[in-house]
């Protein structure tokens, strides 16, 4: 199969996208986090064919994609006011939301559970997508199963070309992390993931957020967690990463010390400076947080290398985006983190 790329304001972009998903088919499809890999959520065997091309396990739900909060009602029941409440002040953006799943939703798209995720992405493009399918869009992050995400079309080139007919351009992705999710199914409000919405933000809305376990430390691949994703090695470079924190010149120093030939340095580009003859890569700047969340996943894509050996990650401090750059950096380091204002 060939697959082409189509930039989102070409004129048939949306409509082609839209008859791809109507007949059953997979479309690259870009939004203000990450690219989605999208298909009619409705639909098990369109949606078998995400879980197929991304080598997802079958118990990892899918987020459904509606076009606003008019059409939570449509698949899910037991919706409390502090989701309406969320939607007023995060919708369209990269916020989702877990509610009771009604019995259109397939148990395929929710991994067998009987809640689902749901969101309404402020992109354009994706949007209108949704609209002219005229169905929810399920769409995990378009990259292979446990490789960092796609920020870009080329990214989900490089990840699917020759298996899904259609990608649609829509420009770098904004935001650069996956959306934050919360569970409202209980009592508590409950983050099963950080991402564009900072746990302060949530806070002020809801007044109340528990942050789940999965969310701060590794969890076993056989425990059972809220959200399946979680258990599973993420957003990792083929080689082991290790985040060094501390000062810009303690940290320097120690990895300096550690390097070998081989090892590569992932930094703010405030550091490049430091690193000089260790082939530095800066993702972003660390006085402004937005540029190190866009850039995340580009890097660790460019760092998913096999003749690199060991990465020296340098990790954002505080909250916001930077609490969802701090998980996303934890995972693909498997929470090996050194202090090196301890560390000889
Ligand atoms: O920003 C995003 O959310 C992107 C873009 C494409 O919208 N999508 C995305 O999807 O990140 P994915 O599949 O890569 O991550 C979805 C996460 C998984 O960890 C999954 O386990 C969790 O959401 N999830 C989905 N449905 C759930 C549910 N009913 N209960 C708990 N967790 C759920
Ligand atoms: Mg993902």
């Amino acid at each position: 199969m060939e697959t082409l790329i189509l930039p989102g304001e070409h004129p048939d972009a949306v409509r082609t996208a839209a008859d791809i998903i109507k007949n059953g088919g997979l479309v690259g499809i870009p939004t203000e986090t990450v690219y989605g890999l999208g298909a009619n959520g409705l639909d098990e065997q369109a949606v078998a064919k995400i879980f197929e091309a991304k080598g997802r396990p079958q118990d990892n739900p899918l987020i459904l994609h509606i076009s606003g909060p008019e059409q939570i009602e449509q698949f899910c029941h037991h919706i409390p006011q502090k989701a309406y409440d969320l939607a007023e002040a995060f919708w369209p953006g990269p916020l989702t939301m877990v509610l009771p799943a009604k019995e259109c939703v397939p148990k395929r798209t929710t991994g067998g559970l009987s809640t689902v995720a749901v969101r309404c992405p402020d992109h354009h493009i994706a949007r209108a997508i949704i609209r002219a399918s005229g169905v929810p869009i399920a769409a995990p992050s378009a990259n292979l199963s446990g490789k960092p995400s796609t920020t870009t079309a080329q990214h989900v080139y490089h990840d699917h070309a020759g298996k899904i007919p259609l990608i649609i351009d829509g420009g770098a992705c904004r935001v650069g992390v996956e959306s934050t999710i919360v569970d409202l199914t209980e009592e508590r409000p409950r983050l099963l993931r950080p991402g564009g919405i900072g746990p302060e933000e949530l806070l002020a809305v809801l007044g109340d957020l528990v942050v789940d376990k999965a969310v701060t430390a590794q969890v076993d691949k056989d425990e059972v967690v809220k959200a399946p994703g979680m258990k599973y090695r993420h957003y990792a470079p083929q080689e082991p990463v290790v985040i060094v924190a501390g000062s810009r010149e303690k940290a320097a120093a120690y990895i300096r010390r550690h390097f070998q030939p081989g090892d590569r340095v992932l930094c703010f580009r405030e550091e490049l400076p430091l690193y000089e003859g260790c082939g530095p890569l800066s993702y972003g700047e660390e006085a402004d947080v937005n540029t190190l969340s866009a850039g995340l996943f580009a890097a660790l894509r460019e760092l998913d290398d096999p003749k690199i050996h060991q990465v020296y990650a340098r990790c954002p401090v505080g909250g916001g985006v930077a609490y969802a750059v701090q998980n996303r950096l934890k995972k693909a380091a498997a929470f090996h983190i050194v202090d090196a204002e301890e560390e000889e």
